[in-house]
């Protein structure tokens, strides 16, 4: 490679879960605080971060299309820009991004991240520099300040995955599973307030298996840091996502009962309605047994809102282990789901399964399945109508006085007011699509 000037300004493209959403703000920072600036809308920068994942093909192959644009555009405009590669298929695929992508000047796992600066020292004097280390947290104690920002924030807490669901790259790509300790993260829950936070998602690939010990040296559950975070003055509303019903505890259902600030709303995958299917996967728990959870949360919370995640098209499924699958959805009721065709990936043990299931198959059950989905998410938004719940403000509408929020069910909701970004806004909500609601303002709860 040859030497290019240092960069003035940074991109950082973020794909794939929230854990990289924030690892991608967490760089952001950290070329900040090299002096690089953010590139205006609409221009090319001299640095780009491709921050990827690798869940699915899809999702992998994308960072050559995107590598293969920025190249061209720098191309048009006579420059050279720095390309980073981060995320998941930069720990999965380093090797073979350095191979087949020339222009590609920094390859760096999730967990290697905040060595950024001293690659991009390399890259600068014209070498190519790959980091796909795991060293254990040491990131986060590497990472500066946090800066400015809006009034939702995320939090990592816990990251890897010891599950192994045979589908699943995740714990390849980002290694066994570590919590952060308990002080460390009400210190940057402390900083994320100041900042401007007004709530808090705590993420993990499997954040309710996050463990620690709590000042007075007890050892708590997610539920204990939760019932800390609650105390925190400035802070109103706490989230959590995603969470493995395998990791649920009797602390984090009551916690649902107790504490006000915690938001009524869970995210617990189940991926399938098929016990032979769920146990093909690896995933340790029966559709009955995912149904019971459910029951207790409710029972805790009677409003709490339900999500998940589904694969279809898993190898071996049949028409009627499907059929499963829609009627454990009818029983739920989702509020909001997430839903996928089985991808296979390399090195997983599903990949070499008998079975694969035809492209079609998935595609029309995909389509059976999202149909379910949809007409639920839009019961659960018509059932809401009459209901009065705060609503955090998070952005302008494109109208004058329109603002955009959520509601305590993470459901978007759309109003008009005098408000500004941050305020926790009383509604009642008046009316309702598939993929939002409008308020009627009734007062302004906090200023
Ligand atoms: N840790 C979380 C999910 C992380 S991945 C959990 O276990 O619930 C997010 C979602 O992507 C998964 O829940 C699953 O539905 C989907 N997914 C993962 N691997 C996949 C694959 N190979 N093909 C299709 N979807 C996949
Ligand atoms: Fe992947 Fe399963 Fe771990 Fe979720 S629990 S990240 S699906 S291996
Ligand atoms: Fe994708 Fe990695 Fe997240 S594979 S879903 S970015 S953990």
């Amino acid at each position: 490679m040859q030497t290019s000037p240092p960069p003035r300004t940074y991109r950082v493209k973020s794909f794939g879960c929230q854990m990289n959403v924030y690892d991608g703000e967490r760089m952001a920072e950290l070329l900040a605080a090299q002096g690089i600036s953010p590139a205006p809308e609409g221009e090319d920068a001299d640095l780009v971060v491709l921050n990827t994942c690798h869940i699915r093909e899809k999702a992998a192959e994308k960072v050559y299309s995107d590598i293969g644009r920025i190249v061209k555009s720098g191309d048009k405009a006579g420059r050279k820009p720095l390309i980073a590669v981060a995320g998941c298929v930069a720990q999965a695929e380093g090797e073979e991004i350095m191979a087949r992508a020339p222009a590609v000047g920094m390859v760096v796992g999730p967990q290697a991240y905040h060595r950024l600066p001293e690659m991009l020292e390399r890259a600068v004097a014209g070498e190519r520099a790959s980091d796909t280390d795991m060293p254990a947290i040491a990131k986060f104690d590497a990472l500066p300040e946090r800066r400015k920002i809006g009034p939702s924030a995320f939090l990592t807490v816990q990251e890897g995955c010891d599950k192994f669901c045979t589908y699943c790259v995740v714990p390849y790509t980002r290694g066994a599973e570590i919590s952060r300790p308990f002080a460390s993260l009400i210190d940057e829950a402390h900083r994320l307030v100041d900042a401007g936070a007004r709530e808090i998602t705590l993420l993990g690939q499997n954040v309710n298996a996050w463990s620690g010990e709590d000042a007075a040296g007890r050892a708590v559950g997610l539920d204990g840091l939760i019932r800390e975070l609650a105390t925190l003055p400035g802070l109103q509303r706490i989230r959590y996502t995603t969470s493995h019903p395998a990791d649920v505890t009797d602390g984090l259902i009551a916690a649902h009962g107790e504490v006000a600030k915690l938001m009524p709303f869970l995210h617990l995958p189940v991926q399938s309605g098929s016990d032979r299917v769920l146990r093909a996967m690896n995933r340790s728990h029966t559709a009955d047994g995912y149904l019971r959870l459910l029951d207790r949360f409710r029972d805790a919370r009677p409003d709490i809102a339900i999500s998940g995640d589904f694969i279809v098209g898993f190898p071996g499924e049949t028409e009627a282990e499907f059929a499963d699958t829609l009627k454990l959805v009818e029983t739920v009721g989702y509020a909001q789901c997430f839903s996928f065709k089985y991808s296979p990936r390399p090195g997983t043990p599903a990949a070499t399964m008998d079975g694969q299931v035809a492209p079609e198959v998935m595609d029309d059950r995909l389509q059976r399945l999202q149909a379910a989905l949809n007409r639920d998410q839009s019961a659960f938004n018509a059932a809401s109508v009459g209901k009065r719940c705060a609503v955090l403000v998070e952005r302008k509408g494109k109208k004058p006085r329109q603002w955009l929020g959520k509601s305590p069910w993470l459901q978007s909701v759309w109003f008009e007011g005098d408000h500004a970004i941050g305020d926790l806004v009383e509604v009642e909500l008046v009316e309702a699509g598939p993929n939002s609601l409008a308020g009627r303002v009734l007062q302004p709860v906090h200023a």
